[in-house]
């Protein structure tokens, strides 16, 4: 029996879970404000997710349109949230994200440059005008290394490769969290007054995703047992193009920056499709014909904007459409061509990952041929629950920030938009701990069987004589996923997932893995499992509850927006005896200013009148 007294230690004012762009950038800003401040990180510092949005960050610094402003970016977010979006938080964003960006670039990050030495910016799916500043396909990870140079001078204590496997409270609110050194599988003990959750997405619940080994929900997860609110759970992205082949690469992102740059989509007769899936809503803006297409690539500012930059839920279902229709590529996805767009230096300048990329996992020249691309599951609108302002949760001292949280992007989130949302919700977020230790009279008191629990619940998988192989059960949700809760859906077939997600249970509490604890990998894909089953119910539950299609869920037995599902977010949370429970909440009215901005007509937004 484990004595708490003899775990190893560590006491932070915050402890921050996840060190990708959030939640460096709340631990930066813990630190700033004197917290005594803890960064754990189930992998390596800095190896995340972040990374993973490749051609930049939404800002409306204006330096490429003067027509942007924050209320044009604030219009374009809620339309592209399809209005279910927090409104304060989309405020908060389009508001704060240029200066989180110039405070980068006092920081060190190095962007790419407009020719008279601005920031420069490029264009997006859903973005009125080029706002994406970036440094080639590579801003994530310029990103994440300016928090991680500017960081290390903060003074923040980093732990790397730990999994943090439980939260722990004093009373109802936060006490720290107990972790486990993937290294050599000892425990680790955190206390913390407050607990800020950077954690990412789960999707590893798929097959197919351009989301790598760490991200299986366990942020969502934590906080649910913790018993703070999920919000949003259905809204999953598939991101239009990710690698389709070869098999090894499947899902790997092929950024948005590509038909940012000019590149257009194609199905195997040559035929560029997307013209054919302009929806309504959009059809105002955008470009009807290659002829205005064409005109936009050359820099016509009055022209307008391709079909391929329509928001990422348009077109992923029309690619999936026309891989139906037996006109996909010959591995099941599209075309994606940009080397009869732009010339072979041009491409080898602004997109010299996906030069790489192509050229030593496919053997594909970009320069001279189309990729083969189709949808991956990208990001999770859904998350933790949390207040706009402060980014606390229901649970006192538990804060939610990036991708982990939920309300910033609605039903659909526009490209661009996370790695701004990561740095502005980053950095309040940090602020809302520091104001909510401020108020504690008293340190909270990390309970000694909530300790021992959870040892013994970890150690269990290690000693028991026999039981399911953990990759084996892992394969299974993500087929379980895959056929019932992709990228669209029916009622019957959730219903189905959601029964033999509930059957795997039993199977996750038995599974077994080799008994030695270092270096275990079986003892971290089972330490990962309950993760995985609980963030894919929460989709699931979700899903089959929202009978209409939005943004990133498609239901194909009740297709369409339905203007009574305008009014409710879904919300899930644990009851007492431990089931998942996911209802209706009504949204409250938007404030008047913000409703009027979203409705706007652009014209007006532009000339200041509204
Ligand atoms: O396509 C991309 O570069 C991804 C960007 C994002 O998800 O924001």
């Amino acid at each position: 029996m484990v004595d708490i007294n003899e775990l190893q230690t560590f006491e932070h004012d915050v402890l921050v879970i996840g060190a990708g762009g959030a939640g460096l950038r709340a631990a930066i800003q813990c630190a700033a404000l004197g917290l005594d401040t803890g960064v754990v990180s189930k992998s390596l510092l800095g190896k995340a997710h972040t990374v993973m949005a490749e051609g930049g960050m939404a800002a409306a610094l204006r330096n490429v349109d003067k027509r942007d402003n924050w209320k044009v970016h604030f219009r374009d977010t809620m339309r592209g949230g399809k209005f279910l979006n927090n409104w304060r938080m989309a405020q908060l964003h389009a508001q704060q994200a240029p200066d989180r960006v110039r405070e980068l670039e006092d920081w060190g990050a190095v962007f790419d440059r407009t020719p008279d030495g601005l920031i420069n910016q490029r264009n997006f799916g859903g973005h009125r005008y080029p706002r994406l500043a970036h440094t080639g396909d590579r801003t994530g990870l310029e990103l994440i290394r300016t928090l991680q140079d500017h960081g290390v001078h903060q003074g923040f204590a980093t732990h790397m490769e730990c999994k943090i496997v439980g939260l722990l409270k004093d009373g109802d609110r936060i006490a720290g969290a107990l972790g486990l050194w993937r290294e050599h599988g000892r425990f680790v003990l955190f206390k913390a007054k407050a607990v800020i959750m950077g954690t990412g997405g789960g999707g590893r619940c798929w097959r197919v995703t351009s989301n790598s080994w760490e991200y299986s929900g366990d942020g969502a997860t934590l906080a649910y047992d913790a018993g703070a609110e999920l919000m949003d759970m259905e809204f999953t992205q598939f991101h239009p193009t990710g690698m389709v082949w070869p098999p090894s690469v499947s899902g790997v992102l092929v950024t948005e920056g590509v038909r940012g740059e000019g590149g257009i989509l194609l199905n195997n007769k040559g035929e560029r499709f997307m013209f054919n899936y302009i929806p309504e809503r959009f059809a105002p803006e955008t470009a009807d014909t290659k002829e205005e297409a064409a005109r936009w690539l050359e820099g016509d500012k009055n022209a307008r904007r391709p079909p391929e930059l329509l928001t990422r839920d348009v077109v992923a279902r029309a690619i999936r459409s026309e891989v139906q229709a037996g006109r996909g590529s010959p591995h099941g996805g599209a075309f994606l061509d940009i080397a009869n767009q732009r010339p072979a230096e041009y491409i080898k300048k602004k997109l010299p990952s996906m030069y790489h990329q192509f050229k030593e996992l496919a053997e594909v020249d970009i320069t001279k041929d189309p990729m083969e691309v189709g949808p991956t599951l990208h990001y999770f609108m859904g998350g933790i629950r949390v207040d706009a302002d402060s980014q606390m949760s229901k649970v006192p001292g538990l804060f939610a920030c990036g991708e982990a949280s939920a309300g910033m992007h609605g039903a659909n989130r526009l490209g661009g938009n996370s790695l701004s949302d990561l740095i502005v919700f980053g950095k309040l977020s940090g602020d809302g701990a520091a104001d909510y230790i401020k108020t504690l009279e008293a340190p909270p008191q990390v309970n000694e069987d909530e300790v021992k629990a959870l040892v013994k619940h970890c150690t269990d998988i290690l000693n028991r004589e026999e039981g399911p192989n953990p990759f084996v059960v892992h394969e299974e949700i993500q087929e379980i996923m895959g056929e019932g809760a992709g990228i669209v859906r029916q009622g019957d077939e959730l219903s189905t997932a959601i029964e033999k997600l509930h059957q795997l249970r039993p199977r996750i509490d038995s599974v077994k893995a080799h008994s030695a604890s270092q270096f275990n990998a079986g003892w971290h894909e089972a330490l990962d499992l309950h993760s995985l089953v609980t963030t894919g119910e929460a989709v699931a539950r979700s899903a089959l509850l929202r009978e209409e299609s939005r943004g990133g869920h498609t239901r194909l037995d009740f297709e369409g927006e339905r203007e009574e599902w305008s009014k409710y977010n879904i919300v899930v949370s644990k009851q007492p005896d431990g089931t998942m429970l996911a209802r209706k909440e009504e949204r409250p009215d938007p404030p008047e200013e913000l409703a009027k901005i979203a409705h706007a007509k652009i014209e007006d937004l532009e000339a200041g009148n509204v």
